[in-house]
Formats: C-alpha cells, sequence, structure tokens
C-alpha cells in the first residue's frame, strides 16, 4: 500500500513538473508576429546570450548572425533591436508615429524624477515642450523647479559620464591631450576661461569632445520605444506592444563610417584644412521626435567645463599605475570601471 502511494506521488511530481516546463517552453516561444532571432530558454529568455560584460559585444554578436533586425525575451518582454545608423534614422522618421511612447515597464517608471524620458503620450508632450521652451528661454519662474526635476537626474548624469570617458581617453592617449592643450593655448592663452565665443576657433578640441561621444557610448540603445500601432518595415512586422531597442551603439562603432572604430582618434572629424566635419554623422544624442531634449546644453557644458580642465591641469595616471581601461559598466548609462587620475596644475 506505502509503495502505491510512493508511486501516486512520483507520478503526481512528474506530471507536475512535466506540466510546467511544457507551459513555460510555449509562455516562452517567440510570438509568431515577430523578427526572427537566437533562441529563448525558458524563464530567461534571451538573458543567456547577453549576459557578458557591458552587453555591448553579445548584442554586436547577434546582429552578425541575425542581421540588422532582430527580436529577443528579455524574461518577460519581447524586444526588437534595430541596428545601423540608416535604419535607425528612416525608422524614426518613418514611423515615428507608431512609436513615439514609451513602454509600461517597471524600470522606466521606477523613478518619477526621470519624468521626460519615460513619459508617454499627452504628459509628454506638454512636458517636453515646456522643457524645450525654458531651455531655450533660459526663463526663470516658479515652474521652473518642474523643468529642473525633468531634467536635472538625466542632465548630471549623461555630462559627467562623457567627461569621465573624455579624460579616461586623454590619460591613455597624451600626444592628443597635448596637442588639445596647445590649442587652446594658442587661441585663448593663459589668462582666462574658455567661452562660446571660442568654440569655432577650437576645432581639434570640439573633435575631441565627439569622439569622447562617440567611444564613451553612453546610452548605447537609447531609451526604449513602444509600438502603440502594428507597422511593417524591410519586410519585418513590428507588432502593437512591442518594445524597440535602437543600437545607437551599431551606428557609433561602424566599421564603415568609423574606420579602426575601437581606435580614439579625433582627427577623423579634422579635414585636410583643419576645419572639424562630418560630426553629423554622430547619432550619440539619437534622432527623430525624442531625440535628446538636453543636446545643445550638452555640448555645450562638455566644451566649457573640458577645455578649462585641460587648459588649467595635465591629467595622467598614477606613478607607476597603467592606464585606464577602456571597459564599461552599463548601468542608467555606460560608464568607465572606477579610475584614479593625477591632475597635475599646469605652470
Ligand atoms: C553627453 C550628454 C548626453 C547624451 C549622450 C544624451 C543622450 C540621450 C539619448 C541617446 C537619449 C534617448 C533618445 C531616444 O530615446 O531616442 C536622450 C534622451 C533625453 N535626454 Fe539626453 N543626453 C545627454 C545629455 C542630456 C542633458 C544635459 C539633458 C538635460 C538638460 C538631457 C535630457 C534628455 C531628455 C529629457 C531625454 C528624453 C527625451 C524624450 O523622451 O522625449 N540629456 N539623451
Amino acid at each position: 500500500m506505502d509503495i502505491m502511494i510512493q508511486w501516486a506521488y512520483l507520478e503526481l511530481f512528474i506530471f507536475i513538473t512535466v506540466g510546467l516546463y511544457t507551459w513555460l517552453w510555449i509562455r516562452s516561444r517567440r510570438p509568431i508576429s515577430y523578427p526572427p532571432g537566437p533562441t529563448p530558454l525558458p524563464l530567461i529568455g534571451n538573458f543567456y546570450n547577453i549576459s557578458d560584460g557591458d552587453f555591448l559585444k553579445p548584442v554586436r554578436d547577434i546582429r552578425k548572425k541575425h542581421g540588422d533586425i532582430f527580436s529577443m525575451s528579455l524574461g518577460t518582454y519581447w524586444v526588437i533591436v534595430v541596428n545601423g545608423a540608416d535604419n535607425i534614422r528612416e525608422l524614426l522618421n518613418s514611423r515615428g508615429e507608431q512609436m513615439l511612447d514609451r513602454p509600461p515597464i517597471y524600470i522606466l517608471k521606477l523613478n518619477d524624477s526621470y519624468g521626460i524620458p519615460s513619459a508617454s503620450g499627452r504628459l509628454w508632450k506638454e512636458h517636453r515642450t515646456f522643457a524645450l521652451n525654458k531651455l531655450k528661454s533660459f526663463g526663470f519662474d516658479k515652474q521652473l523647479t518642474t523643468v529642473v526635476g525633468d531634467l536635472f537626474p538625466t542632465g548630471t548624469e549623461t555630462t559627467s559620464t562623457t567627461i569621465m570617458w573624455a579624460i579616461l581617453y586623454l590619460i591613455r592617449n597624451k600626444h592628443i591631450q597635448d596637442k588639445m592643450h596647445q590649442e587652446i593655448v594658442d587661441v585663448v592663452g593663459h589668462s582666462r576661461l574658455p567661452n562660446m565665443a571660442d568654440k569655432p576657433h577650437l576645432p581639434y578640441c570640439e573633435a575631441v569632445i565627439i569622439e569622447s561621444l562617440r567611444l564613451g557610448n553612453i546610452v548605447p540603445f537609447a531609451i526604449p520605444y513602444y509600438v502603440t500601432e502594428d507597422f511593417e518595415y524591410k519586410g519585418y512586422m513590428f507588432p502593437k506592444g512591442a518594445i524597440i531597442f535602437l543600437s545607437i551603439d551599431s551606428a557609433l562603432s561602424s566599421e564603415e563610417t568609423f574606420p579602426n572604430s575601437d581606435e580614439f582618434n579625433p582627427d577623423r572629424f579634422i579635414d585636410a584644412d583643419g576645419n572639424l566635419h562630418s560630426q553629423e554623422k554622430i547619432l550619440a544624442f539619437s534622432a527623430g521626435r525624442r531625440v535628446c531634449l538636453g543636446e545643445s546644453l550638452a555640448r555645450m557644458e562638455l566644451f566649457l567645463y573640458l577645455t578649462s580642465m585641460v587648459q588649467r591641469y595635465e591629467f595622467l595616471s598614477p606613478e607607476g599605475q597603467d592606464p585606464p581601461s577602456t571597459k564599461g559598466h552599463l548601468g542608467i548609462t555606460r560608464t568607465p570601471l572606477p579610475y584614479d587620475c593625477r591632475a597635475v596644475l599646469r605652470s
């Protein structure tokens, strides 16, 4: 009798386990309307494909195998990843209306102070228009608190992270730092700090900033978009409810546009006459109707901070230490790993 009961329990256990596994397996399958992509596993989806490092290499590897547009499962969400600057621009241009919203996902709603980046619909439109007008006019009234609440976290984290990347690359490439310093000394001198009127006369400094934005690659997959109406693009379905990751990374690391793309080389943005060129190829601020709202402010801040810092200080690794690593860590933005640096006042 005991054996009979044990058998019954075992059968029940096997039944539940097989049933659960089948249910999870069915649930994890790619919905038929999504573009093809790597095979997901039950429960974890494609996390096993991208669990390595800062996500960039794994996603680049999936692209090599599955092409510019593929889908993958991140736990309970299905996302469509779009690669290539042309695809990103064309999609935002021609299908912008059907993907204007942000997905109603937990991570984006976690911190309400992130305001505009995670907002959708009327709320987004009102806040964005208001913030843009305020940024343009730099007007100060009591409502300005709303804009500061919306923009402060996004604005400070992004600019400071880019400065950390720029200093890292300047430490690693001392000849570039010295060339930048020389340009500042020639144009501005030592007696005053650089200002915005100097910008057109400091093309090499500008090229260093653009190259830092490119290799810093601080928002590699933009902010997720949400499909609010089915549409088709290049033969692929983008079904309502899909989440889209635009791979800004694929644009910034394109070997075609930026040969030897891993190399920090500001000269790629300087023509034979010493003028700045091709800086519009940088997609670091994304494009379309949800393009970064703080682009002009960020460019201004980066120029003023970095030129002032390089004018006054020489940035070096601490004595006897290797130069900082170019590896990144992907959190809210892609940051460099913590590094030590010596700032020596220039005489
Ligand atoms: C180096 C600095 C910065 C970089 C590289 C950067 C990059 C980006 C990127 C890639 C996006 C996503 C656009 C998309 O979803 O397609 C974005 C969105 C946004 N950025 Fe920036 N950003 C920077 C600085 C700033 C600053 C200084 C501010 C504020 C003053 C700001 C405010 C915003 C806002 C509000 C959005 C959301 C726009 C929307 O959803 O409508 N950003 N940024």
